[in-house]
């Protein structure tokens, strides 16, 4: 059974986006069965893998409102890719045009997909909030990414308080699996000092692997695919398969 994780934050901006695309290539990398679902209308996980919306069977949102099978979506690009299923700008429109549950109905789809995978990886919106509730509904864990800035200090407990209130409400079993710390310039001292209070702030909570600040990881989603296929030697490529051990090392034992 797969395990299925979601890739939340506070904010945008927050490194969501980078750590589901490259945090999948990792799983693919050392050989375990990934896919990545872009819950996100604004499409970046799909884009950054390469994929040109016009060419594609159609976006999340179709399975979502019944009108094509999941595994109908699903892009498999090959090596060194997780497999895909896509975003569209349609996902706005979710919830009309369901009939169902509108909070279960992602949960449900990925019931059909679990035994194919060992991770499935849902790279989460900030809005609709529908789509943030149908991620945390659907996932087992979630990673929260916080980027190693000033205002981070600020607020970072508002996704644990939303989280909380909406864990509660659909009696979930869903758990925090860690908060990872992102974009941490390891040439900032403020940068550093940030990482060092949210450390001691969270605790145990926050993964021993850190995303540093890295240009190679911006500019691989400009060329449609994971940091592994533009620049592995890069310290963000490393950090991404670091995590990916972090993680398997925890859920795997
Ligand atoms: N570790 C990093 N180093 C450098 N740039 C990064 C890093 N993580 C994210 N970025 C860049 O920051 C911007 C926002 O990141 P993204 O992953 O899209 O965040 P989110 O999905 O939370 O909005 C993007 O331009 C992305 O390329
Ligand atoms: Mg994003």
């Amino acid at each position: 059974m797969g395990h299925i994780i979601c890739v939340t934050a506070g904010k945008d901006g927050a490194g969501k986006t980078t750590t589901a695309i490259n945090l999948s290539a990792a799983f693919a990398i050392a050989e375990k069965k990934v896919l990545l679902v872009d819950c996100d209308p604004i499409s970046h996980s799909t884009v950054g893998l390469g994929i040109d919306g016009t060419h594609i069977n159609g976006s999340l949102y179709q399975a979502m409102t019944g009108k094509i099978p999941i595994d109908r979506l699903i892009i498999k690009k090959g090596t060194g890719f997780p497999d895909l299923i896509p975003a569209g700008l349609d996902l706005y429109r979710f919830p009309s045009g369901t009939g169902k549950k509108k909070e279960f109905v992602l949960c449900d789809l990925l019931a059909e997909l679990r035994d194919r995978y060992d991770y499935i990886v849902i790279d989460t919106p900030q809005m609709p909030v529908i789509l943030m509730i149908n991620a945390f509904v659907a996932a087992e864990s979630l990673i929260v990414t916080i980027p190693c800035e000033y205002l981070s200090l600020y607020g970072a407990g508002y996704l644990f308080d939303t989280f909380q209130i909406i864990k509660k409400g659909f009696s979930l079993k869903t758990d925090i699996a860690g908060i990872l710390l992102t974009k941490m310039d390891i040439r900032e001292k403020a940068s550093m000092l940030i990482a060092q209070e949210l450390r001691r702030r969270f605790e145990n909570m926050v993964f021993e692997t850190a995303i540093p600040l890295s240009s190679e990881l911006s500019n691989s989603a400009a060329y449609g695919k994971p940091v592994f296929l533009t620049d592995v030697r890069s310290a963000g490529a490393k950090s991404y398969l670091k995590l990916a051990s972090e993680i398997i090392g925890k859920w795997y034992q």
